[in-house]
């Protein structure tokens, strides 16, 4: 048992000095600060953590969105400049528009309106893709986004986030035209480490409810493979992000991820 204590003090002892303070600091104003503080300082901090993760992992992401290029627009004008028309959900600050195909017209819904400025900033590096909406609202109502309209819809470490999953899977199945592709990348619950899970089990209401928005130990992969909401297919695989030598070895606490495509 003490054996044990001490593993997971070595695991939590690097978080610790971080966590602690930010949660109090949190907590104190989400109780009394009102309702925009958190959005606001995931905004802010956020934005070089989700940089880094996308530096880091750049090459292998763009492997997966590379079967976009080949996907055909139901939309005639768009298909005859080889676009798409493309939601992501959850963007963020923006990091994913090197992944479209050029001339795609893109909207995005995402919950958090204090990372809009972040993300139009971004897209000016990106001027070949035309900004259709910045919606702000919740991908599990995505109301503001029609049935059958989009050809292919994104969402990368978001599905940790939202209240529910299948909901989400429901508005992005509607959205989707016959034959629209669903392209998904996110971290879950580790599949094979017991300790790592524990971890996760121990740091996910930290995670979520005060800090990040994020659950660390959700089945998102088994939610999507279950897939109630009727894809007509579902190509999955679960496979672990790298880790860096040192402090980076602090990321298996979220490398365990899924990446695939749905189609509608
Ligand atoms: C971890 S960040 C990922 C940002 C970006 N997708 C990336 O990979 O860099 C999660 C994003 O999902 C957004 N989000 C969380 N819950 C959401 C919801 N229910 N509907 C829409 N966006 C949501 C957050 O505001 C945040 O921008």
């Amino acid at each position: 048992m003490s054996n044990f204590l001490t593993e997971i003090f070595q695991v939590l002892q690097p978080w610790i000095p971080h966590l602690l303070p930010v949660s109090i600091v949190l907590f104190v104003f989400q109780k009394f600060g009102g309702s925009h503080i958190q959005p606001w300082f995931f905004s802010k901090v956020y934005s070089p953590l989700l940089s880094d993760y996308h530096v880091k992992y750049r090459s292998i992401k763009k492997e997966h969105f590379d079967s976009m290029k080949n996907h055909v627009s139901a939309d005639l004008a768009l298909r005859k400049k080889g676009a798409l028309r493309i939601l992501e959900i959850g963007p963020g600050p923006g990091y994913n528009f090197e992944f479209y195909p050029a001339n795609s017209e893109l909207t995005v819904v995402e919950v958090n309106p204090f990372f809009e400025e972040q993300f139009f900033k971004k897209q000016v590096e990106h001027p070949y893709i035309i900004m259709d909406r910045f919606v702000v609202g919740y991908a599990e109502n995505m109301k503001d986004v029609p049935d059958n309209s989009v050809d292919v819809v994104v969402s990368t470490i978001m599905l940790c986030s939202v209240r529910s999953i299948e909901g989400a899977l429901q508005e992005i199945r509607r959205v989707l035209v016959p034959g629209g592709k669903y392209y998904y990348w996110e971290h879950i619950r580790d599949y094979d480490n017991f300790w790592v899970r524990f971890v996760q089990n121990l740091l996910s209401y930290t995670t979520h409810d005060l800090v990040f928005g994020c659950r660390l130990n959700r089945k998102t992969d088994e939610v999507i493979k279950a897939n109630k909401c009727g894809f007509s297919s579902v190509e999955q695989k679960r496979f672990r992000t790298p880790l860096q030598p040192g402090f980076g070895q602090l990321r298996v606490i979220h490398s365990a991820h899924v990446k695939g495509i749905a189609t509608k």
